[in-house]
């Protein structure tokens, strides 16, 4: 049987109400995860239901901040799930969140840990100050440093990230000085280009094309998969042909994934960890992971494992 929490409302008893609240455009259809989500939160006998991002307005007045929804108050939920699949900088669009967690209304992930999570180069200040091995990083605002770093990094290939990508989208190889001004000025010259910075990261060219990913829910490590980029390409992203296998993986990972889940504040997440010549490195901490690659490779239910997790979070 299906373990279910119940709550009061006034004099009415119901089940525990899941929200899943999908950051798309409402044109794109449902993810995967999305989906499962919803599915597995009815299957353990919760009302779950999914609520799109761009149809939440924020309200604040005389009773403080709220949310309306296609223009009425917010339903009553009990646990809020995001789903914050942008590419670019969430802070002002996952203020949603934070406007939920101000209502008293429990968020999985948080505010604060997904813009965290989301920002790459955030997320290096963190693991650097806790020790956690990243791959060598420098961090550049202008062309004209552009040289100095590479060479620091230990030259070409060297890889260089835009600080908000996902799914592979916004990581490049460079392979030679010109490969890498042109490439910095393309990016830099886009319309969506907010920010000039950019990520110039070492090539760890030992890894093969190959990573792990390493699913943590709730401080427990649910599942873990090892990616190959599919031929002529070095990201192992599912999004881009990257295919996965069920790996157990040791307990220099698993420690390694734990804490850097914890160090960002996150209730879930997907861990990226690349294996070096000096060991393993963790690439990013991922607050919206995809897990349909992963429940294919592992059969472990991620999405029931989310949802058990969500229905536990401690009410704020
Ligand atoms: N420094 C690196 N050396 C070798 N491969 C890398 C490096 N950084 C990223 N990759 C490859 O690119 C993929 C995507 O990089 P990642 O930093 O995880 O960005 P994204 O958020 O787009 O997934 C990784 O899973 C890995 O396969
Ligand atoms: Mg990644």
């Amino acid at each position: 049987m299906a373990k279910v929490d119940f709550f009061r409302y006034g004099s009415t008893i119901c089940a525990m109400k899941i929200a899943i609240l999908c950051f798309r455009p409402l044109e794109e259809k449902l993810s995967y995860e999305e989906v499962r989500l919803k599915k597995a939160a009815m299957a353990l006998g919760y009302d779950a239901k999914i609520f799109m991002a761009v149809e939440c307005e924020l309200s604040f007045d005389e009773k403080g901040p709220s949310v309306y929804y296609r223009g009425k108050p917010f339903p009553k939920v009990d646990v809020i799930i995001p789903r914050v699949s942008l590419l670019e900088d969430v802070s002002l669009y996952a203020s949603i969140l934070k406007q939920f967690q101000l209502m008293g209304i429990p968020v999985l992930n948080t505010y604060d840990a997904v813009t965290r999570a989301k920002n790459k180069l955030r997320t290096l200040q963190i693991l650097s100050h806790y020790g956690i091995p990243t791959p060598r990083t420098f961090v550049v605002s202008q062309r004209d440093d552009l040289k100095g770093a590479i060479d620091r990094v230990g030259g070409f290939p060297v890889i260089m990230k835009s600080p908000f990508g996902s799914w592979g989208a916004g990581v490049m190889i460079a392979e030679s000085f010109r490969n890498a001004l042109s490439s910095l000025d393309l990016i830099w010259s886009a319309k969506n280009s907010k920010q000039h910075m950019i990520l110039i990261q070492e090539y760890v060219k030992e890894s093969k094309g190959k990573d792990t990913r390493v699913f943590v829910v709730g401080g427990e490590v649910i599942a873990s998969m090892e990616r190959s980029a599919k031929k002529g390409e070095f990201r192992s992203n599912a999004a881009l042909g990257g295919a996965g296998r069920e790996v157990s993986i040791t307990k220099e990972y698993e420690d390694m994934a734990l804490k850097a889940t914890q160090l960002l504040d996150l209730e879930m997440a997907g861990v990226d960890i690349i294996s070096t010549k000096n060991g393993p490195a963790v690439l990013e901490v991922n607050a919206n992971p995809g897990f349909s690659e992963l429940e294919a490779a592992t059969g472990v239910d991620v999405a029931k494992s989310i949802i058990e997790r969500a229905a536990a979070l401690p009410v704020m």
